[in-house]
C-alpha cells in the first residue's frame, strides 16, 4: 500500500576496507558454548565467520568435523564440503553417554582462503544407557506453615581403589528444584573459558506433565578413590508451590540419580538412587520456594555431604510413588547468578516508628542514612528497619554480609517501589518512605537468615527463590552488623549483545529500562513479571515482545525450548494455552495469546533463519489452525480465536473480536509463508485462500464505505498492519483516520498490549514516522516517557502503573507489576525502523538486509510542544552471521550521514529518503560504509 519511488543507484558511497583473514569464531550446540549434557537427537551447530570487512567476499562452503579426540586425529563425523553461506548445520546423531566430543569448521571464501575454527567440545547426555534401574526418590513439599527443613538425600559408596577413573558423570532429574554435592563440594561445571560456574534453580521451568528434564554433571576429577558421598537437596520450585498448586496440587518432591563411572580398562560402573539412599532434613535451607521465599539457618550446614559425617537423624529413603515417566535431557540457556549486572546500594535509611502527617499510615521516622562501603557496615539495632535501595528494578537476591550472634535472625521483604505518601487514597500499604508491598499480592517473597555467629562475618545468599526489586526491607531479631548488600541478577544466562543510543538521554534511560525488563523476566522461561503471584510464562507478552528480544540478546535456543514448552500445553482439540508451562493463572485458547504457537517461531526464524524451529513445531501450527477453523457460529465463519483479552489494558475500547479475526488472518498468512519456507505443496495455497476469506469476512463486518467502522487506535493499526482492507481508498482512509485519532489525543497513544506491538511500526510502514517519533516522544500519560519521568527503571504493566503526587495505579492496584515488557516492544520500532536494520523474511537472519532508516526529519514547525528532534541514533546486534550496525546522525548543514557495517555473507538494499522525499535504493555488500 506504501509508495515508494525508487530510484536505482550505486557507486555513490564510499567503502572503508580492512582485511584482516578469515576467522572461525563462536563455536555452539544447541546454541551453547561447549555444552554439558546434549541431549537432542540431532544437535544443531552454529558458528560465526568473519573477514574483516573485505569488500566482495563472501563464504564459499564449510565444513564441520566431529572427533572423539581433543587432538582432532580421530574423526568420527563430517558435514563433508557444503557449497554454501550457512553458518550452522544441522550435526549427527552421536553415540555414548556422557561422552566427549570435539568439533571445528572450516570456511572457504570465493577468494580460496580458508580458515579453520579452534577445536570446541561438547559432552553429550544420557543416551543409551538408561537408568539402570534407578528409583525415584520422595522428597517433602515446603509449607510456609512449617519450615522444618528441606529434603536432603544422600549415599556413601566406595569407588575400586585399583582402578582408574576415565570419565564420570552425574545424571540428576529432580521434581522440584534441585542441587547436589559430592564429597563436600556443591557442584557446577567448568564454562568455556575453563571456571568453575552454578547453575541456580535448576532445572528450571518446564511442563512436569510431560517432561522432567535431567541435568548432567561431569565429575570425573571429584570422584576418589575408596569412600565418596553424594548429597542432594530439594525445594518446591515450579512443581510444588503455589505457582503451580492448581496444576499439580502440591505434590511430594522427587528425585533421580545415576553416577556413571567408565574405568580406563574399559569397565563400567553405575551408582543410582534406591532405598539404600538415606533422607533427613538436617540442611541449612529450612524452607524454599519461587513465590514465598527462602528461610536459611547457617547454623546448619552441608558437613553432611562429606564422608564421614554424623549419621544422627538419617533415615532410609522412600520411594517416590508419583509418575515417573518422560525424563528428557534439560535444553536451554541454564538460570545463573549474572556478575556483570551486580547492582550496589545507592542508599541506607534506617527507620523507626512513624510521624503523622495526616495520611493513612504517616510518614517513617528517619533515624540515619549509614553509607554501605563494605568494610566497617553499621549496627541494626532490633526494632529498626533498613531500607537499602539498589538504585534498579532487578531480579535475582542479595548477597548479603553480616555479624552478630548465632540465632540472630535477620528478615528481608522485596519491593519495587516506596510508599509514597501514607496514604491509601495513594495505593498505599505502609508509612510514606516504607517498601511497597501490596502489589506482590499473596507472594510472600521473604527471606529470613539465621546466622551462624561467625567472629569474622558471614556472607550468603539465597538460592531456592527469586526477588522482583529495587528495595531491600530489613529487620533484625537482636542487633546485628550489617557489613554489605549486592543485589545480585539472577536469570538465563543469555548473550545479551544488543546496543542503542541516540540523542535523547530520555530515550536512552527507557532503552535501558526495556533492557533491565527482559533480563529480569527471562528466568528459565519467558515471565510477566518476577515479583507477584504470577511469574508465568504468558503466551501473549512473549510473542508481543519475542522479536524486540532477538535485536537485544541471543534468544534463539531459549525461545527454542520455550515452544517446547507451549506445545506440551497444547490441548488435544489444538487449542494453546495462556501461560505455558501451565501456572496458577490463565485459560485456553484466547486470541494474541495462543497465536504465539506461529508467531514466534517465525519471529526467531526470521532473526535467526533457523528453519529448525518452523520444522519442530508445524504440526503444532497446524493442529491449532485446525482448532481456529472450528469457531464458527451462526453468523460469521472465521472468527478466530477467544476474546478474554482483546487489546488488553488499552485506554480506547475495541470489541476484542475485532482482535480475534485480525490475528487469525495474520496467523493464516504466516502458515502460508511457513509452509513455503518447509517446501510443503498444497499447505501453502490453502493457507492463502483461508486468509483471503478471513479478510473478505472482516470486509463484511468491520467496513462500510471505504471506512472502518470501529474506530481506534488499535482497530486502523491492526487493520493497516495486518493488510485486512481491499482498495487504496480504504487504506487512505484508515491512514487518514489513524493520524487524526492521535493528533485528536494530543499525540498520545491509546493502545494496549496487541495495539502497542504494532503502533509505531504500522506509522513507519504506512510514511508516518513523525508520529512515530511525536509517541515515542511524548511525556504525557499514557506514553513511554511518562513511565521515566516517573522514575522507571524497568518497564511498568500499565501505562500509569504510578502517578507522581497521585500513588499507585487506583483501579487495578493488584494488577500493577513494575517489570512487565510487553510495553518493551518499542524496542523493536528503535531497531528496525529507527535503525532500519530490518530482516528479509525471504532470506532470513539478515542474510539479506532490509536497511530502511528512518531518521527524525520532522521540521520545527511540526514539533509537538516541548519536544526537541532527535539528531543521532546508533545501536548494533550480533546476527548468526556477525555484527551489523547502524548509525545515522545530522550534520550542521543538516544533512543526514549514515554509516553502516554489514556482517560477512550478507548483503543489504539501502533504502535511502533523500530530502526531496524520494527513496533513493543501495545495494550495499559485507563491509564497512557510510554515506
Ligand atoms: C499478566 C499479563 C497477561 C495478562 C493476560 C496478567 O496477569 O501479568 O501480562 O498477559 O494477565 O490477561
Amino acid at each position: 500500500m506504501k509508495k515508494i519511488l525508487l530510484l536505482l543507484c550505486f557507486g555513490a558511497c564510499h567503502l572503508m576496507m580492512s582485511a584482516v583473514g578469515l576467522t572461525v569464531t563462536n563455536l555452539r550446540v544447541d546454541g551453547q558454548l561447549c555444552p554439558l549434557g546434549v541431549g537432542h537427537e540431532q544437535p544443531v551447530f552454529t558458528w560465526t565467520v568473519e573477514d574483516g570487512g573485505l569488500k566482495g567476499v563472501k563464504q564459499q562452503s564449510f565444513r564441520v568435523d566431529v572427533y572423539s579426540n581433543p587432538r582432532c586425529s580421530n574423526r568420527v563425523w563430517t558435514s563433508r564440503n557444503q557449497i554454501s553461506s550457512n553458518s550452522w548445520i544441522l550435526g549427527p546423531e552421536l553415540d555414548g553417554d556422557g561422552t566427549i566430543y570435539y568439533w571445528r569448521v572450516t570456511a572457504w571464501d570465493n577468494k580460496g582462503r580458508q580458515c579453520i575454527s579452534k577445536t570446541s567440545s561438547f559432552i553429550m547426555g544420557m543416551k543409551d544407557l538408561g537408568w539402570s534401574d534407578a528409583k525415584w526418590l520422595k522428597g517433602n513439599h515446603q509449607e510456609w506453615d512449617r519450615q522444618d527443613g528441606a529434603t536432603v538425600l544422600r549415599k556413601q559408596f566406595t569407588m575400586d581403589s585399583k582402578k582408574k577413573v576415565l570419565k564420570a558423570r552425574l545424571f540428576a532429574a529432580a521434581k522440584g528444584v534441585f542441587e547436589v554435592y559430592m564429597n563436600g563440594q556443591r557442584l557446577g561445571r567448568e564454562d568455556h573459558d575453563g571456571e568453575y560456574v552454578y547453575d541456580e534453580l535448576k532445572a528450571g521451568c518446564v511442563d512436569y506433565r510431560t517432561e522432567v528434564p535431567y541435568m548432567t554433571f561431569d565429575v570425573t576429577d571429584l570422584i576418589k578413590k575408596g569412600d565418596n558421598m553424594i548429597g542432594a537437596q530439594l525445594t518446591n520450585g515450579w512443581w510444588s508451590g503455589d505457582i503451580t498448586a492448581n496444576v499439580y496440587n502440591k505434590p511430594d518432591l522427587a528425585f533421580l540419580a545415576k553416577i556413571y563411572v567408565m574405568f580406563s580398562d574399559s569397565t563400567e560402573m553405575a551408582y543410582v538412587t534406591d532405598n539404600t539412599w538415606e533422607v533427613n532434613n538436617c540442611g541449612p535451607v529450612l524452607y524454599g520456594d519461587i513465590y514465598n521465599g527462602e528461610t536459611y539457618d547457617a547454623r546448619r550446614n552441608y558437613e553432611w555431604t562429606k564422608v564421614g559425617s554424623s549419621s544422627s537423624g538419617w533415615k532410609p529413603a522412600e520411594l517416590y510413588q508419583g509418575a515417573t515417566d518422560s525424563i528428557s535431557a534439560f535444553y536451554g540457556p541454564t538460570v545463573m547468578i549474572r556478575p556483570q549486572y551486580e547492582q550496589s546500594v545507592q542508599k541506607v535509611t534506617v527507620w523507626e516508628g512513624t510521624k503523622q502527617t495526616g495520611t493513612t499510615y504517616g510518614e517513617i521516622n528517619v533515624k540515619s542514612n549509614p553509607v554501605l562501603d563494605g568494610k566497617k557496615g553499621f549496627v541494626l539495632h532490633k526494632g529498626e528497619t533498613a531500607i537499602f535501595d539498589l538504585g534498579q528494578n532487578m531480579v535475582g537476591w542479595p548477597e548479603i554480609t553480616v555479624s552478630g550472634n548465632a540465632g540472630a535472625e535477620i528478615t528481608c521483604h522485596f519491593g519495587e517501589a516506596l510508599n509514597d505518601n501514607g496514604s491509601e487514597d495513594h495505593m498505599n500499604d505502609g508509612p510514606a518512605g516504607s517498601v511497597y508491598l501490596k502489589n506482590l499480592r499473596t507472594a510472600k517473597a521473604t527471606l529470613r537468615y539465621i546466622l551462624a555467629g561467625e567472629a569474622k562475618g558471614e556472607t550468603y545468599h539465597p538460592s531456592q527463590t527469586f526477588f522482583g526489586f529495587r528495595y531491600v526491607s530489613m529487620t533484625a531479631s537482636e542487633d546485628v552488623t550489617i557489613v554489605n548488600l549486592k543485589g545480585q541478577v539472577v536469570g538465563s544466562d543469555l548473550d545479551e549483545y544488543g546496543t542503542f543510543e541516540c540523542s535523547d538521554e530520555s530515550v536512552n534511560k527507557l532503552y535501558n529500562n526495556i533492557r533491565w525488563s527482559a533480563r529480569g523476566n527471562f528466568l528459565s522461561i519467558p515471565t510477566d513479571c518476577p515479583q507477584r503471584d504470577e511469574r508465568l510464562g504468558w503466551t501473549g507478552d512473549t510473542q508481543i515482545f519475542s522479536r524486540a528480544a532477538c535485536y537485544t540478546a541471543d534468544m534463539r535456543t531459549f525461545y527454542r525450548k520455550w515452544m517446547r514448552d507451549l506445545r506440551n500445553c497444547q490441548r488435544e482439540d489444538g487449542a494453546l494455552p495462556d501461560v505455558a508451562p501451565l501456572g496458577r493463572y490463565g485459560n485456553y485458547g484466547n486470541a494474541g495469546w495462543g497465536d504465539a504457537i506461529v508467531i514466534v517461531p517465525w519471529n526467531v526464524y526470521s532473526m535467526y533463519n533457523d528453519t529448525e524451529i518452523l520444522d519442530e513445531n508445524y504440526e503444532a501450527m497446524q493442529h491449532y489452525m485446525t482448532w481456529l477453523q472450528s469457531n464458527i457460529d451462526d453468523t460469521y465463519s472465521y472468527n478466530g480465536a477467544g476474546t478474554e483479552y482483546g487489546d488488553w489494558l488499552a485506554f480506547e475500547e475495541l470489541d476484542p473480536s475485532y482482535v480475534s479475526v485480525c490475528y487469525y488472518a495474520y496467523v493464516a498468512d504466516l502458515m502460508a509463508r511457513i509452509s513455503i519456507i518447509l517446501g510443503k505443496e498444497e499447505e501453502p495455497d490453502q493457507y492463502n485462500a483461508l486468509a483471503s476469506a478471513i479478510r473478505e469476512e472482516f470486509r463484511k463486518r468491520y467496513v462500510i464505505g471505504h471506512h472502518l467502522v470501529v474506530k481506534s487506535q488499535t482497530a486502523y493499526v491492526l487493520a493497516l498492519h495486518f493488510n485486512m482492507l481491499e482498495e487504496e481508498i480504504d487504506y487512505e482512509n484508515a491512514k487518514k483516520e489513524l493520524r487524526e485519532k492521535i493528533v485528536s489525543n494530543g499525540y498520545c497513544l491509546s493502545t494496549g498490549f496487541i495495539g502497542t506491538a504494532y503502533l509505531c511500526q504500522t506509522l513507519s510502514e504506512y510514511d508516518m514516522e513523525d508520529l512515530a517519533y511525536d509517541l515515542l516522544l511524548q511525556r504525557k500519560n499514557p506514553s513511554w516517557l511518562y513511565e521515566v519521568d516517573n522514575g522507571a527503571t524497568t518497564i511498568w504493566e500499565r501505562w500509569d502503573s504510578f502517578k507522581t503526587g497521585e500513588g499507585f495505579n487506583k483501579h487495578e492496584w493488584n494488577m500493577n507489576s513494575q517489570n512487565h515488557y510487553a510495553y518493551g516492544v518499542i524496542a523493536e520500532w528503535l531497531y528496525r525502523d529507527m535503525l532500519g536494520l530490518g530482516a528479509d523474511y525471504e532470506d532470513a537472519g539478515f542474510h539479506h538486509i532490509v536497511l530502511a532508516p528512518k531518521p527524525d526529519v520532522r521540521e520545527e514547525s511540526e514539533l509537538p510542544p516541548g519536544q526537541k528532534r532527535i539528531d543521532w541514533a546508533r545501536g548494533s546486534f550480533m546476527t548468526p552471521y556477525g555484527l551489523l550496525s547502524s548509525e545515522w546522525r545530522r550534520d550542521k548543514d543538516g544533512k543526514i550521514r549514515y554509516t553502516f557495517e554489514i556482517p560477512f555473507n550478507c548483503k543489504a538494499t539501502f533504502y535511502r529518503t533523500l530530502p526531496n522525499g524520494l527513496v533513493q535504493k543501495l545495494e550495499l555488500e559485507t563491509g564497512k560504509w557510510s554515506f
